[in-house]
């Protein structure tokens, strides 16, 4: 079984659902409100879990009701958590999502996410070398990314950086990083004004775009790969929350079952897709049962 460690964040999704945007001072009527699990870390760690992967976290909680709640849903995924440390008088993480006419936009409160120290990365390098993959997101300060990016370098650790949402990496780091999954967006700020098939092309096996309903994009040293996601009908289309979260889950999961990295990034698509089907960043992500249930699982992926 694959040991995949998530650094990143933990928080409450505070959802809206609206068909009505409010300009600025504007009241709208919107049509339901919910609180769900999220957070970019605790995503990609539940979507592992759910893979089959022996997944631990580390990160940080608040010390308020929400926090002791996010906690309880990671154990409830047999997620190991002894490395989420409980932030004193701090809030826990939250996001403010609006899902207008089902698709989101968020604000992200960092609250006790932000309390995760280069420290506490190097506290847990025991973990970090048991891992056969590690992945990080930029819901954690950038020190800290930054330190485990050195870490699982020094370490020889495959690790992923997830760079979402969007925030400017030195060279130096984007150089050590295994993997990188950047949507267009940010691809945008961690490469301003270059173009995308020549970035792709210096940084092959490594650099992966995902395009959302259009898939991803890499380069395989030969040649551009991109690599079509599953079509979703529109009708089927409920919450594309965590879509991304759950394609950098099960891409972890898939390349530390040695995959090879477009096998990885297709299983990664079908897995995304399903995700997009159910409410919650966390509702959808599939089981590894659930995905061989779908005709389009290929039998050739030995997981
Ligand atoms: O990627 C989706 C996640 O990002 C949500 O669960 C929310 O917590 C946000 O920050
Ligand atoms: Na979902």
């Amino acid at each position: 079984m694959a040991k995949i460690i998530v650094v990143g964040s933990i928080s409450t999704d505070f959802v809206v659902e609206t068909h009505n945007q409010p300009a600025q001072g504007e009241t709208v009527f919107g049509e339901d409100f919910n609180t769900s699990f999220g957070g970019k870390g605790a995503n990609q760690a539940v979507a592992c879990a759910k893979l089959g992967a022996n997944t631990a976290m580390i990160g940080a909680i608040g010390d308020d009701s929400f926090g002791k709640a996010l906690i309880d849903n990671l154990k409830d995924y047999h997620i190991d958590t002894k490395a989420v440390k409980t932030a004193k008088n701090t809030p826990s993480g939250s996001a403010i999502i609006t899902l207008y006419n089902r698709d989101n936009s968020i604000i992200y409160v960092a609250g006790a996410n932000n309390k995760v120290t280069p420290e506490d990365i190097k506290n847990q390098t025991d973990l970090i070398q048991s891992a056969d993959m590690v992945i990080v997101q930029n819901e954690t300060p950038l020190p800290t990314v930054e330190s485990l990016i050195e870490v699982c370098h020094q370490l020889n650790v495959p690790l992923i950086l997830n760079p979402a949402p969007a925030r400017l990496l030195g060279q130096q780091w984007i150089d050590k990083t295994t993997y990188l999954t950047p949507n267009e967006t940010e691809f945008a700020e961690l490469f301003p004004g270059e173009e995308v098939e020549a970035v792709l092309k210096h940084y092959p096996n490594k650099l992966i775009i995902t395009l959302g309903s259009k898939g991803a994009l890499f380069h395989n040293g030969d040649q551009l790969v991109e690599v079509p996601a599953f079509l979703v009908e529109p009708e089927e289309v409920i919450d594309t929350t965590g879509a991304g979260d759950t394609f950098n889950g099960a891409l972890a999961v898939a390349l530390s079952n040695d995959l090879s990295l477009e096998e990885a990034i297709r299983f990664a698509n079908l897995a995304g897709s399903l995700s997009i089907q159910q409410k919650g960043a966390q509702g959808g992500i599939p089981t590894l049962d659930e995905m061989k249930q779908s005709p389009h699982f290929d039998a050739k992926w030995n997981i």
